[in-house]
């Protein structure tokens, strides 16, 4: 089976090197699936198909395997929970750098708890152990673009603009 294809996963995206380091601890243990799995929900806040394509490749597994165990499990998700999803990065560096503040802001900003998805839908809200890039700390992704280095306010500005972003284009579509 070929290697998805790195832009599939965008190979420079943080939450593949923390997948992929859960997978070098195991090293490439077919039984180390639901813990892989785990780490790469984790990271992304979900399991895309490319996601469980790349697994099942670096474990050698059968990818209908490894679809088989992750639909088993009511605690895996295939799909977005909201229509953003933001990983805040809750690991040493980045909790001394103030990623409990992010947290919090995100928390009461959006109404949503680490784990959920706001009741409108549009943002979930992820924490992860460590993103791997602790020289940005305080560390986030949202959706794919890493924020590092940034204040709760300025998370606060980013998050704001990416939900604009989903609006107008929820309003073009409507309007073409
Ligand atoms: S602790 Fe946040 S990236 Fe390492």
């Amino acid at each position: 089976m070929a290697t998805p294809e790195p832009s599939a996963l965008a190979s420079d995206d943080p939450r593949l090197k923390i997948v992929e380091r859960t997978i070098k601890k195991f090293s490439h243990q077919p039984d180390a699936l639901i813990e892989v799995l785990h780490t790469a929900q984790e990271a992304y806040g979900f399991l895309s198909e490319a996601l469980l394509a790349y697994v099942a490749e670096q474990l050698k597994l059968p990818e209908s395997h490894v679809l088989g165990v992750a639909t088993f499990y009511h605690f895996f998700s295939l799909k977005p929970k909201g229509e953003r999803s933001c990983i805040v990065c809750t690991g040493t560096a980045c909790y001394v750098k103030g990623a409990g503040e992010i947290v919090s802001a995100i928390e009461e900003q959006y109404q949503v708890a680490p784990g959920q998805t706001s009741a409108d839908g549009k943002l979930s809200l992820g924490t992860a152990r460590c993103l791997g890039n602790c020289s940005m700390a305080p560390m986030l992704t949202l959706d794919d673009a890493v924020i590092g280095r940034e204040s709760a306010a300025h998370v606060l500005e980013r998050i704001d603009a990416r939900l604009s972003e989903a609006n107008s284009s929820a309003v073009n579509e409507v309007h073409t």
